[in-house]
């Protein structure tokens, strides 16, 4: 029995040897080590053995299973470095590493952000409404009447229902009276939408960043305190601030103000950059009329707005100088702002 154990061992360890892959290895395993491998088989044997012999055999038997197992387990690896080197040649590995190319956000999403993150620190909140909108809250409750050149259908989308593409973010003061007693601080960056041909300056869609603070006291004063403020803290501090008087229906008095801003390449000169103005009484007495209360009574607050188109404060910013760069996902424009 001693000469058949001995004979298993040195056919196992030449089977494992000879083994060119995992499969056979496996194969040679099951043959010798398994349920009914040969190694098995001769233990069946035991019992006919004397006393004194079974407990060297037993040993012999262990020591066997022992050799084996070792040799498949070596063999096992020696596999896996092989296949390893295999994998790895012709590999250079000082070769540079390819280079990750992250996502930067788009330079309006930047800038409205920067312009987002100024006004919050003035106490100004995010508000927002729909895109398509209706007549009243983008012009009747606006004070702009029916025959206002904006609301023509050459200037505007309409729908077949009457709605249409809101022309600017003014709509979200009206939304926001109507739904939040005074006082209220709120901004509202979005998209509008006019009927425009296009050009380096003009796309049918663009970004708009509305402001409205409504409370029992507010003057032209603070409209003029915060307005500055934002503009020195978008494009440094010893930008120059005016403003100029204007005329929109939503507001009375009103303004355009410019900045005094150096274009790349050229000397300092103004800029017009946003209207704004005081809440027209009118404005106030149409949401008092649509809320059916009169916490807007124009006897009881006052306010100022103001509207700024966000891409071409990000054109003057970076000297952006046609607005289509800012919707053609050009990889070479944009890789700029990462
Ligand atoms: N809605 C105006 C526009 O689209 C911009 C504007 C002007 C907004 C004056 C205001 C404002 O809130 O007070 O041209």
């Amino acid at each position: 029995m001693k000469e058949e154990i001995a004979q298993i061992q040195s056919d196992a360890l030449t089977a494992i040897g000879a083994a060119s892959g995992e499969q056979e290895l496996d194969e040679a395993r099951i043959a010798f080590l398994g349920k009914k491998g040969r190694l098995t088989a001769a233990s069946s044997g035991m019992k006919d053995l004397s006393k004194e012999e079974k407990p060297v055999v037993g040993q012999l038997l262990n020591a066997t299973r022992g050799a084996i197992t070792e040799a498949l387990e070596g063999k096992r690896n020696a596999l896996q470095d092989e296949a390893d080197r295999a994998a790895l040649e012709g590999l250079d590995l000082t070769l540079p590493g390819r280079p990750l190319h992250p996502g930067s956000l788009h330079p309006l999403t930047q800038l409205g952000d920067r312009a987002i993150g100024i006004l919050r620190r003035l106490g100004f909140a995010l508000a927002e409404g729909p895109e398509i909108e209706t007549e009243f809250h983008c012009f009747d409750a606006l004070n702009t009447p029916p025959e206002h050149p904006a609301r023509n259908e050459k200037d505007t989308f309409y729908f077949d229902s009457g709605k249409l593409l809101r022309t600017h973010t003014s709509t979200v003061q009206i939304r926001t009276m109507e739904t939040q007693p005074p006082p209220v601080r709120v901004i509202a960056p979005g998209s509008c939408y006019r009927r425009d041909e296009v050009d380096k300056t003009h796309l049918p869609v663009f970004n708009q960043l509305e402001g409205l603070y409504v409370d029992t006291d507010v003057q032209v004063g603070d409209l003029k305190g915060a307005l500055e403020f934002f503009y020195r803290a978008m494009f440094g501090e010893e930008t120059e601030v005016r403003f100029r008087p204007h005329f929109f229906p939503f507001t009375e008095p009103s303004f355009e103000i410019d900045a005094r801003l150096r274009l790349e390449g050229h000397d300092p000169e103004w800029i017009e950059v946003a209207g704004c103005g005081m809440v027209d009484p009118a404005v106030f007495e149409e949401i008092c009329k649509s809320r059916g209360d009169e916490l807007y009574h124009p006897d009881k607050v006052t306010g100022y707005a103001f509207g700024m188109g966000l891409d071409r404060l990000a054109m003057i910013k970076w000297g952006i100088k046609d607005i289509r760069l800012l919707i053609e996902n050009d990889a070479r424009f944009l890789t700029q702002f990462a």
